[in-house]
């Protein structure tokens, strides 16, 4: 099966061909995900919600990188994703996961409804909606519990009780052994996992604007 992702089959485009396209036929197509397309959709979403979207500047590939590469992303068979805002990181997950895994993408802010339409991967949906109701979604679709979920959500500009919230949806949502990544500004979502999951790994990518830390819990 042959499906493309950005609406074009792989022979129309010089796409950069990567893991991804000979794994499931689906393949990358570098020109659409320019870091300044993702630039102008995360502008265009900023203006209207500020301190949800929480930045102005897409993830770069370091950060993605950093997220994706991981082991616990290339063997999960379930991931969910809360914040894929214009898909740098969304695309950094497919492109990595196995050819038999499911992302389930949860974005609270519409404006990216059209930007995350144009990721047309059979293992990828996307939905326009709160994580905060995330148990939900997942009851929906009968989604049993995941391997990895991986948040962008801006915890520290977001109400306490949300985030709280949010973190015990996660920690419901996962399956034992399962990973909790989030990538952030600040240092807010330790004392919100903390009392779930323990002490969290940390690193700190550098090569961002602005530098971020990568927070990660494995669930006992
Ligand atoms: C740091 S940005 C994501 C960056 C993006 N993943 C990338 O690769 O460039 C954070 C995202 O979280 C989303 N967000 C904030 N609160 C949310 C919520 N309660 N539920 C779902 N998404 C939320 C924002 O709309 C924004 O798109």
């Amino acid at each position: 099966m042959s499906v493309s992702i950005f609406g074009r089959s792989p022979a129309d485009s010089a796409a950069v061909l990567t893991p991804y396209e000979s794994e499931i036929g689906c393949y990358v197509d570098e020109s659409e995900l320019s870091f300044t397309n993702r630039l102008m959709s995360v502008l265009k979403a900023w203006v209207n919600h500020p301190t949800q979207v929480a930045t102005v500047v897409p993830s770069s590939r370091r950060l993605i990188e950093n997220i994706a590469d991981r082991d616990c992303v290339k063997q999960a068979k379930s991931i969910i994703e809360l914040g894929p805002g214009a898909g740098g990181t969304t695309i950094g997950l497919l492109t990595r996961m196995r050819p038999d895994a499911n992302l389930l993408a949860i974005e609270k802010t519409a404006a990216f409804d059209e930007v995350l339409s144009r990721l047309r991967d059979p293992r990828l949906t996307v939905e326009i909606a709160d994580a905060t109701n995330l148990l939900n979604y997942m009851a929906e679709r009968s989604l049993g519990r995941v391997d990895v979920v991986v948040s962008g959500i801006p915890f520290s500009s977001i109400p306490s009780t949300v985030a709280r919230r949010i973190v015990q949806s996660v920690y419901e949502s996962l399956q034992p052994g399962g990973t909790f990544i989030a990538y952030q500004l600040h240092n807010d979502v330790e004392k919100y996992a903390r009392p779930l999951f323990g002490p969290s790994d940390c690193e700190t990518v550098l090569w961002n604007l602005p530098p971020l830390k990568v927070f990660s819990w494995r669930k006992i």
